[in-house]
């Protein structure tokens, strides 16, 4: 009776194994910008596409606004396990890679549509592997858009920014970018950017539209210049450990929803972000500020001589990639020239 009792316990474990294994994996994304963003409605389309694939098979919790992790602790929870996909900006995988510093020298992307060729060209995709040796595996890059200057005080040229304080992510490139016309960067988490702006830790900063409308910057900034100097996009990343060890039907499904979401993610930049830049207006809490072509001129100036700087670490060849990629709109360019010119001929 005893040995009988004893059987059943062993078989109702085994049988609740069994269950236990069905369980759903549980998949965790932290980011920390608003729901709204690009990066923000991709993580959202990411669970839904996910889940709709897989179902039973695995559950996507979507963590916005730093909520489960913030800048700084994100990337080694990432590694720990504590967290399964991010999307970090691109300038915050400097201890990980020099090679994403590319995407932070100041004037080297025309617009963010170079920035997209670059990103799809094969020295773009290429940039997915370059923290393997660290455990990352990348999948894809997402868009934010084209920063712009903020202070309380106009910035028309470099000059103007000589002597402010601004808050920078933790990049080294954006460090010199600041330092390269006489400003005082702070590295300092995204979490803590509206305080510091509030309070006057800092004087200034730099973001994409949709950040600066989200998060209020431009309440508490009384001026932003809209110099579309650099860009703030994404690469959405897991661990490789986690990844490699998914059953190959997750991975599949798993595929498949994180290239959808990441070409939603780009659609929404690319279609939102006049949008935000119409809201920021629209608010009337801080005026924006026009440059005129000789005055972007002496941002350009002033700060291009950081591509140098960091041209060793980064890699010749991949300043040169990201170049071509602004040139790579000119044929068209000559051909549209062409065809006006042909039709005003006729
Ligand atoms: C983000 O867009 O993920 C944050 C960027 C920042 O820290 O400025």
């Amino acid at each position: 009776m005893k040995l009988r009792t004893a059987m059943t316990f062993v078989l109702a474990l085994g049988i609740s194994g069994v269950a236990y294994a069905a369980d759903p994996i549980i998949i965790k994304y932290s980011h920390v910008v608003a729901d709204t963003t690009p990066k923000g409605q991709a993580a959202l389309k990411f669970k839904e596409i996910a889940e709709k694939l897989l179902p039973g098979k695995v559950e996507v919790q979507v963590f916005p606004n730093s909520q489960l992790f913030g800048d700084g602790k994100e990337m080694e929870a990432l590694l720990l396990g504590d967290v399964q996909i991010l999307a970090p900006s691109l300038s915050k995988f400097s201890k990980y890679t020099k090679k994403l510093q590319v995407f932070d020298l100041p004037f080297l992307f025309d617009d963010i549509n170079a920035v997209g060729r670059f990103q799809n060209s094969a020295k773009g995709r290429e940039l997915f592997t370059s923290m393997e040796d660290k455990g990352i595996v990348g999948f894809g890059f997402i868009h934010n858009g084209m920063k712009q200057f903020s202070a309380n005080v106009p910035l028309y040229t470099p000059a103007d920014a000589k002597g402010l304080k601004f808050r920078i992510q933790a990049s080294d490139v954006l460090e010199a970018q600041f330092k390269a016309v006489g400003a005082n960067p702070q590295k300092i988490a995204f979490a803590e950017v509206y305080q510091a702006l509030q309070s006057g830790v800092v004087d200034g900063a730099e973001n994409p539209w949709a950040n600066i409308y989200t998060k209020k910057f431009h309440e508490v900034q009384k001026f932003i210049t809209e110099s579309n100097h650099g860009v703030l996009d994404y690469m959405v990343i897991a661990n490789a450990k986690w990844w490699n060890g998914l059953p190959a039907d997750v991975k599949k499904g798993l595929s498949q929803a994180m290239e959808e979401s990441i070409a939603f993610g780009n659609h929404v930049a690319l279609t939102e972000d006049d949008d935000f830049r119409a809201k920021v207006i629209a608010d009337k809490k801080a005026a924006v500020v026009q440059l005129s072509a000789a005055q972007k001129q002496q941002w350009r100036t002033a700060m291009k001589p950081v591509w140098a700087q960091f041209e060793g670490e980064i890699g010749k060849d991949l300043i040169d990639a990201a170049l071509q990629a602004n040139e790579k709109a000119a044929p068209a360019k000559k051909e549209e020239e062409a065809k006006s010119k042909h039709h005003s001929k006729k």
